[in-house]
């Protein structure tokens, strides 16, 4: 066996974006196009890039390696522990059969002081031979690399001529315990003790069991994704759940045809369920890399934003929060409803950019504990991913304890806090010169739209947000257009950062409300004033001659 130096070429659009290098399987199964990647990011962390200050020595180095499960993770798998003997790694952790969730990685990660770790997902992105891959690097604080990192790393594919990689053959990747390879050791771990771990410092386990016994029912949908094995194995296995409670809950290169983003289009299956009149107690879906959850009642979906609204007011019932939380994020185009319980609490919420890399610093800097994204995500200080079935249990603890159904928690919510009406319209795949036109005209009539009338409302705050991190005093501006009115309704527009075909526009609408009596309107009805000013502001018909959007959630 041998460290063999291959040639390599310049690959155009290596460039990380919100959540890692995210292509079509097709495009990352070019020859060296993985390799090219993987040897600019090792180059990185061993100090080679323009940029020394972000390198930190890999060599000798814990590297953590796992995925979704989703087609090509096995054979990336492989190629990416050739390419770490090469470039000096002395052990990796590999969750078995090359499988771990984006929060076990995190847990990992943080929990065996690793060096970092690579994370081989496209999340809620289809799967399949036709579908979409990725990669990611996490850092030892178990998040997502910092933007200086990923721009490092994106520069270092543009001038990459050569890849070191061992020749050794395949490693077995179904059985735990350790082997060699080219001087590198191999331990193929549990991919879900770690993890498990974490959950059983948080929750209280026996109130869990005792709800179960109790006959109450739940549903969790894992789309055939990496969530199934920790559902099931801490649902059904630890916590006394029937059989048969997790559901689509192997692990599918394809996901089985399903597309893993657990939004009500999607998990259409999961809403028939609990519209049944046998419907269980509670329902939750996951996505593909067990990152995001979508939460349901009977009949009841709960939007993402009033998710992480509710989990603040009520965290002191979870045994790990119990203490209170020392404050809490969310994106900016996620609703305000978080903003309103802080408030009531006494605590700091800050806004950041989409992305979940931007929570990294608030909570590493004890500045907040929990976080949270209208996209389905919701997570705290215990990793440094968002985490669906921590989600899934936190819920789960705030109705045993409460005793009340997630219905009336959150009508509940409503009465006290006021309603933060929402939504948001995807419109996918349209050409990216369309999208970029669309936002540049936005961006040149934000002079004329700030003060400017529609009806009863009026524009207060017309702008292209931009953060600058309180931590570490980064700035990251053109954040998406923001229009934000006279009575707190809001409109904003931006260009996806994880879409592979074309460009996505997504629109946000939100709008508060806070007379009791009107409280309990359908969403895009309550909402229809506000998309009627975005169409007149940005005419997204008549750009991209869509009707209407490709998804509304
Ligand atoms: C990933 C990121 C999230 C982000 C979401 C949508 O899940 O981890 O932080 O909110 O993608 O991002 P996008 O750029 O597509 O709106
Ligand atoms: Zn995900």
């Amino acid at each position: 066996m041998a460290i063999n130096t291959l040639s390599t070429q310049v690959f155009a659009g290596q460039r990380p974006g919100t959540s890692g290098l995210r292509k079509k399987v097709t495009v990352f199964m070019q020859p060296m196009y993985l390799e090219n990647f993987v040897q600019a990011l090792f180059d990185v962390l061993n100090g080679v890039s323009a940029d020394a200050q972000v390198g930190t020595a890999l060599h000798g180095q814990t590297l953590v390696v796992g995925g979704d499960g989703r087609y090509h993770n096995r054979a990336a798998v492989q190629t990416i522990l050739k390419l770490a003997a090469a470039n000096g790694v002395q052990r990796v952790l590999l969750g078995q059969g090359g499988i771990l969730s984006t929060p076990a990685v995190s847990a990992v990660i943080r929990g065996r002081q690793a060096f970092g770790g690579i994370v081989l997902s496209a999340s809620h992105n289809p799967g399949g031979p036709d579908g979409d891959f990725g990669i990611k690097y996490n850092a030892s604080n178990g998040g997502p690399a910092n933007e200086a990192l990923t721009e490092a790393v994106y520069a270092r594919t543009q001038v990459l001529a050569q890849v070191r990689i061992s020749d050794a053959p395949d490693v077995d990747i179904n059985v735990q315990g350790t082997c060699g390879l080219d001087g590198m050791q191999v331990e193929v771990i549990d991919p879900v003790a770690d993890y498990a771990a974490v959950m059983h410092s948080l929750f209280d386990f026996d109130m869990l069991r005792g709800m179960f016994k109790a006959g109450f029912r739940v549903r969790v949908d894992a789309m055939n994704a990496v969530g199934g094995p920790y559902a099931k194995a801490i649902l059904e296995g630890e916590l006394g759940a029937p059989a048969g409670t997790v559901v689509n809950a192997v692990p599918l290169e394809d996901f089985g045809g399903l597309h893993p983003d657990p939004n009500p289009v999607n998990a259409e299956d999961l809403i028939a369920h609990m519209a049944r009149e046998d419907a269980p107690n509670f329902g939750a879906a996951l996505d593909g890399d067990a990152d995001r959850n979508m939460v349901v009642g009977r009949n009841f979906v709960v939007s993402p934003s009033d998710s992480l609204a509710l989990m603040t007011a009520h965290a002191k019932l979870v045994p790990g929060y119990s203490q209170g939380l020392l404050g809490v994020a969310r994106s900016m185009p996620t609703s305000a409803a978080v903003d309103r319980v802080a408030k009531a609490l006494g605590i700091d919420c800050y806004e950041t950019p989409t992305g979940w890399k931007f929570f990294g610093n608030l909570l590493d800097a004890g500045r907040v504990t929990l976080c949270g994204e209208e996209s389905y995500g919701t997570g705290s200080s215990h990793v440094r991913e968002k985490d669906g079935l921590w989600a899934v249990l936190f819920w789960l603890s705030l109705q045993g304890v409460s005793g009340r159904s997630v219905q009336s928690l959150v009508t509940d919510h409503w009465r006290t806090y006021g309603r933060n009406y929402y939504s948001r319209h995807d419109y996918e795949a349209i050409p990216t010169a369309v999208a970029d036109a669309l936002m540049l005209d936005l961006r040149a009539q934000l002079p004329q739209l700030q003060g400017r009338s529609f009806d009863a409302r009026t524009v207060v705050l017309a702008d292209d947000f931009s953060y600058t991190d309180p931590v570490d005093g980064l700035v990251s501006a053109k954040q998406g257009i923001r229009l934000v009115f006279d009575d707190g309704a809001r409109v904003i527009f931006r260009l996806s950062g994880t879409g592979t075909e074309g460009a996505t526009l997504r629109i946000y609408f939100e709008n508060y409300e806070a007379d009791t009596a009107h409280q309990d309107s359908p969403v895009q009805e309550a909402l229809a004033d506000l998309i009627a000013i975005a169409e007149q502001v940005a005419g997204v018909r008549a750009r991209t001659g869509m009707a209407a959007p490709t998804v509304a959630t």
